[in-house]
């Protein structure tokens, strides 16, 4: 698009997104604090993990190392085991390298500039973006993959968010539309993208600001972003437990349709007192479209009859077995981890 507008044409439309927040922005537990440790932890958590797999693991973090002080004094190994879970250790690895950099450099305050933030371990401009403007009213906008995506519908702008200037440019047409309240703008923007300006199938009918969104009044939405170079391949972890006793384990039938949707796959979580009875893992790398999944497999064997008998009692699983899980679709790596099981 023709850079030659005045930013104020379009000013209104930062100010109804926030309008639109206000009522309808997601109730997440990081929304409730300005804490900067807190916003810190889970902008770097839910960059590359989805809200609903990783809620419980941010929880669990934040209840372990509610504060800067604590994660810093904590050994590695620690902080390791609290991540399982998230995948990308180097996440955690970094995570605690940067609470001891505001330990020292910082007197443990945690800093409020945009510059000083991206200077701590692993911090990248999106994460610094948000975490001042959410917290310290910084007024930078926090552009990712949502932003590529609304902003380039919204301007029905062919600008390749492949390029390598791809940020830069994009993070200048935000700033048109840009409202004052850039914290809530930049949330609102996330929300935007990850529930209705979804790459595929938007909800249009749903979006505060369709009526001035240009691809969709050219009913184009389906051509934006504009991305030339082959779609590099997506890394996601996924972490499951294989809980199993005497040829009988237990799974789950998946819900959402990221992937593998309606498959049948292990439990992605346990409780504590599971968590005692792991033997051992196993690590998978599978290739999907698009995506190189690396799996982490735990193999759980319940050894005591009667944690295995309310388990089951609990009506909260499917059991399986060995004999005809057959009769059940699972996943390739999973279905071919039960076929080894069965070696074993
Ligand atoms: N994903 C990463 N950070 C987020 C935030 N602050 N709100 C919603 N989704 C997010």
């Amino acid at each position: 698009m023709e850079k030659n507008s005045n930013s104020s044409d379009f000013q209104h439309i930062g100010n109804t997104l926030l309008r639109w927040y206000k009522n309808n922005a997601r109730d997440l537990p990081f929304r409730k604090t300005t804490d900067p440790y807190k916003i810190w932890i889970c902008e770097i958590v839910f960059q590359q993990t989805r809200i609903n797999q990783g809620l419980n693991h941010y929880n669990n973090f934040i209840k372990r190392f509610p504060d800067v002080k604590t994660l810093a004094e904590a050994d590695e190994d620690e902080v390791l085991l609290h991540w399982k879970g998230l995948g990308y250790y180097s996440r955690a690895i970094n995570i605690h390298k940067a609470a001891k950099q505001i330990m020292t450099d910082y007197q443990g305050v945690f800093p409020s500039e945009y510059e000083g933030i991206l200077k701590l371990k692993g911090v990248g401009k999106y994460t610094a973006a948000a975490v001042s403007s959410i917290c310290f009213n910084g007024k930078m906008p926090a552009v990712d993959g949502n932003f590529y995506r609304v902003l380039s519908r919204f301007f029905a702008d062919d600008f390749d968010i492949s390029n390598s200037r791809a940020f830069n440019y994009f993070s200048e047409l935000a700033t048109l539309i840009m409202p004052e309240k850039v914290g809530d703008f930049n949330q609102a923007m996330m929300d935007l993208g990850s529930e209705i300006c979804k790459p595929k199938n938007p909800l249009c009918g749903e979006c505060p600001v369709d009526t001035d969104c240009i691809a969709f009044s050219l009913d184009k939405i389906s051509s934006f972003p504009v991305k030339t170079k082959k779609v590099k391949a997506e890394n996601l972890q996924l972490t499951y437990y294989f809980v199993h006793r005497n040829g009988e384990f237990l799974i789950q039938q998946r819900k959402d349709d990221f992937i593998w949707k309606k498959l049948f796959e292990f439990l992605p979580e346990i409780s504590e007192e599971l968590q005692s009875f792991i033997k051992g893992v196993k690590n998978i790398n599978h290739k999907l479209t698009h995506k190189n999944l690396s799996i982490e497999i735990f193999d759980v064997e319940v050894t005591s009859t009667s944690v295995w008998e309310a388990l089951k009692d609990s009506n909260q699983y499917l059991i399986s077995d060995f004999e005809n899980f057959h009769e059940k679709s699972f996943p390739k790596p999973l279905e071919n981890y039960i076929q080894n099981s069965l070696k074993d």
